[in-house]
């Protein structure tokens, strides 16, 4: 079981967007998805509750059970766990970074977010936990984006897929679905499914396969 982390210290870079449609597409493919939200405002846990179907399913787990609790959902042969943290990246998270196989770190192309996502991957570094940078809600067309790649790829992986900014994301959230739900043929969920392609490749790779095997 992999247990995928999202976290930028940047309020609205994406966390919590990202959980969303990639653990829908997940559980749309087959596998065994869970949820847990971690953070108090509850945007996970909202869209969750608004949703029709059951899958991906959400568990309630504090974070002083968290670990135990990912164990018991890996016992059971649960695939993939994505944890929802709040807007902080400070050492305060770093009971949460250590039981992650990746963290996912979006990151909206703008010299702000790209600032403010490096004390999150400084954390990251210090602690030895795998992370991938995914480039959210960009605007086509412009040098800003490729300019992001370019800088942040000096601190790490970035995922090759952008998520554009799309009105399909909060059309969606609305009623708890996602952009593939709603129009699954749209160049959204077609993105979605390539950062999706994009994160297996890069899960199957020694590091992060090792410390999910590691810890069992
Ligand atoms: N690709 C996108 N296109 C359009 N809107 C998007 C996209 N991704 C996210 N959004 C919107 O941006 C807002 C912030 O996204 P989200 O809630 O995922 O960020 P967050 O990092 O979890 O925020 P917080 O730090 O408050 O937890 C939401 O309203 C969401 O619908
Ligand atoms: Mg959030």
């Amino acid at each position: 079981m992999f247990r995928i982390v999202c976290n930028s210290q940047k309020g609205g870079s994406g966390k919590s967007t990202v959980c969303r449609v990639l653990s829908v597409h997940a559980a749309r493919l087959g596998f065994s998805v869970y949820l847990v939200d971690t953070d108090t405002q509850g945007t996970l846990t909202q869209w969750h509750e608004a949703r029709e179907t059951e899958e991906p399913r959400r568990v309630e787990l504090t974070r002083d059970v968290l670990g135990k609790g990912m164990n018991a959902l890996a016992a059971q042969g649960a695939d993939f766990v994505f944890v929802d943290t709040p807007p902080n990246a400070s050492e305060h998270l770093d009971d949460v970074f250590e039981l992650a196989d990746l963290v996912l770190v979006p990151i909206k192309p703008t010299p702000d977010d790209l600032k403010a996502a490096l004390v999150t991957v400084y954390r990251l570094k210090s602690l030895g936990v795998p992370f991938l940078f995914v480039i959210t809600q960009a605007i086509q067309n412009t040098n800003i984006t490729a300019q992001a790649i370019a800088a942040l790829s000096h601190h790490g992986s970035v995922a090759e897929t952008i998520l554009v900014n799309r009105v399909a994301y909060p059309s969606a959230f609305t009623d708890g679905r996602t952009p593939q739900e709603i129009e699954p043929r749209a160049p959204a969920a077609r993105e979605i499914a390539s950062l999706w392609d994009n994160i297996l490749s890069y899960l199957h790779t020694g590091t992060v396969e090792t410390r999910s095997e590691a810890r069992g």
